[in-house]
């Protein structure tokens, strides 16, 4: 009887040997989800790859080094369908195996775009044999009439395909990497949605679009009521909340048929506050809506397909809507964007997270808009730019950072390279404190005031002081007043620094872009002065902290300023006296 059930658990296993906990999936930590790789939580410092960079392995051969050079610990690599199935049902896995090699060899993990049906909207990766077969493939139309190169979501012989052609791609990842995990998680299409149009407007979909709004749908609005994104919450309720009827008696009125859609929002003009504000909203909601609800639809097929293979974490990215691009069709509609995330998590349940490809100014909201409702924070594509990597891994408890054409830019003596090199010196503390209240991140710009966290039993006052300079003394020994320090001229820099709390009085610091200067102020009963412990400047080497200086004297301010200077990780414990 014993062996019975131990071969029947034994069965219950992936046949590729591997316990579920091994191979890559999402887990919970307070408020954040990280990604679990080999059963130890794993932050992805990555880039993603132009977007036809490894369509060979020989273009790819300069690549690898210069992405080990720059820090990266992963890398985003799309896969076309074309060149996967370059004829119906005849797949081609050699370049894909040896993605997978090549990664390996340079200790990198993987996370593959999946260009399928869609990519940027259009669909200019589908293979020819789906492109040129019109009939069975259909294509959107748009205003006119006018057919596009962009397949309809109202195309089932299509979804099957795709669905067909990933499952194979995912049983394919399953047998050649189930027991290495080098693959952590798959991108499922590239930045869907309808453009130059606000909606599909063939006769299926004009026909869907008629009709009542899923009985699926409404209901998981109705449970979710009270958590819904505003922007969608304010649509529904100026329609009075109604539980039934088509998408524009429930939603509010899709395009007028006589507006010609602009390539951007600019044509016509917005006034000032339009600009400002119009990007935040819905416009002509039942139109955007509808869309989500197909794409969300067509794509949990495909992810369910690809799932039923090998279930790792599997994700859509959003082309976001910004000043310039405002209007559903000048961005893609119903992509996975955050005025219709709950759109999105009613259609795709099989989805792990959606994720925005930001290229915006506005890092922060773009991040706490897609962080709701705890929407894991993963970003696919960003630009080139260092000042938000610790903001997201230290504010937003984001699972990876990707700035995109990574190829491009990535190098040794970047500031990338550095930030990235920070954060992997600190990674075992930032992992131990995401989704708590013990770990923060700060912008600072040298001449400006201090700004202020609380962290463990302190309120820490942050300063940036530029190059990071050795302190000066205090005036007054023993205040523990921040002096103040001489300026260069020149522009303004700005540090940004990460802070975590791994108990009441110890902590760990990194800085980046600038040396940051911290001073502490108790926030429990007790002696008011704020003493420096050990302060050691060090990294995380095989989870285990290494010193690498062990700071005083002129390091400290003789014992009593801190300061974190750039590319530089400390450990802190403080006391209390007096
Ligand atoms: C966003 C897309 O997702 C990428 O594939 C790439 O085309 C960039 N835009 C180009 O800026």
């Amino acid at each position: 009887m014993k062996t019975r059930i131990l071969l029947a658990a034994l069965l219950a296993l992936p046949f590729y040997g591997q316990t579920v906990s091994g191979i890559p999936h999402l887990q919970k930590q307070g408020t954040a989800t990280q990604l679990i790789v080999d059963g130890k939580p794993f932050l992805a410092l990555s880039g993603e790859l132009g977007n036809n960079s490894a369509t060979s392995l020989e273009n790819m051969q300069p690549v690898w080094p210069k992405l080990v050079s720059g820090n990266l610990n992963c890398v985003l690599v799309a896969l076309s369908w074309a060149q996967l199935e370059p004829a119906e049902g005849s797949f081609d896995f050699a370049l894909v195996d040896g993605l997978i090699q090549e990664a390996r060899r340079n200790n990198l993990k993987v996370v593959f775009l999946w260009f399928g049906s869609w990519k940027n909207g259009l669909s200019s990766y589908a293979p020819y044999w789906v492109k040129s077969d019109y009939t069975r493939f259909p294509r959107i139309r748009v205003k006119g009439g006018r057919s596009i190169e962009l397949l309809s979501t109202f195309g089932d012989a299509t979804r099957d395909a795709d669905a067909r052609a990933f499952g194979a791609l995912m049983r394919h990842i399953r047998e050649v990497d189930g027991s290495r995990h080098t693959v952590v998680m798959m991108q499922v299409e590239n930045e869907v949605g309808v453009l130059r149009d606000s909606r599909d407007r063939s006769a299926a979909a004009n026909q869907a679009f008629d009709s009542a709004v899923p009985k699926q749908l409404m209901d998981y609005l109705e449970k979710h009521k009270d958590t819904l994104a505003p922007e969608l919450r304010e649509v529904w309720a100026a329609h009075g909340f109604k539980t039934a009827g088509s998408w524009e008696e429930v939603f509010g009125a899709g395009k007028p048929d006589s507006v010609d859609m602009p390539v951007q929002t600019r044509t016509p003009p917005l006034s000032a506050e339009e600009y400002q504000t119009g990007w935040r909203q819905l416009h002509w909601p039942a139109d955007e809506i509808f869309m989500a609800w197909n794409y969300s639809r067509y794509i949990n097929a495909v992810v369910e397909a690809g799932k039923k293979e090998y279930t790792i974490p599997m994700f859509m990215n959003a082309w976001l809507q910004q000043p310039n691009m405002a209007w559903p069709g000048t961005y893609p509609s119903g992509g996975p964007l955050p005025q219709v995330h709950d759109v999105w998590r009613a259609g795709a349940p099989a989805a792990d997270l959606l994720a925005p490809d930001l290229y915006l100014q506005y890092f922060d909201e773009v991040c706490t808009r897609f962080t709701r409702n705890a929407n894991p924070l993963f970003i696919p594509e960003t630009s080139v730019t260092a000042t938000n990597v610790l903001p997201a891994f230290g504010t937003f408890n984001a699972i990876g950072f990707s700035p995109f054409y990574i190829e491009r830019s990535v190098g040794p003596d970047t500031e990338l390279a550095a930030a990235y090199r920070l954060i992997s010196q600190l990674t075992p503390a930032i992992l131990a404190q995401q989704g708590k209240d013990s770990i923060t991140a700060v912008r600072l710009n040298e001449g400006e005031g201090p700004a202020t966290v609380r962290l463990g039993n302190y309120t820490l006052s942050l300063t940036d002081i530029g190059n990071g300079r050795v302190p000066i003394a205090p005036e007054t020994p023993g205040t523990g007043q921040v002096p103040q320090s001489p300026r260069q001229a020149g522009p303004v820099a700005q540090a940004q620094a990460i802070l975590m709390a791994a108990g009441p009085n110890e902590f760990y610091f990194g800085a980046v872009g600038g040396a940051v200067r911290i001073a502490f102020a108790p926030d429990t009963p007790g002696p008011k002065t704020v003493g420096l412990g050990d302060v050691q400047q060090g990294k995380f080497v095989d989870g285990v902290w290494r010193v690498i200086r062990q700071l005083g004297g002129d390091d400290t301010g003789q014992g009593e300023i801190l300061t974190v200077r750039p590319n530089s990780a400390l450990r802190v414990t403080v006391y209390r006296y007096e």
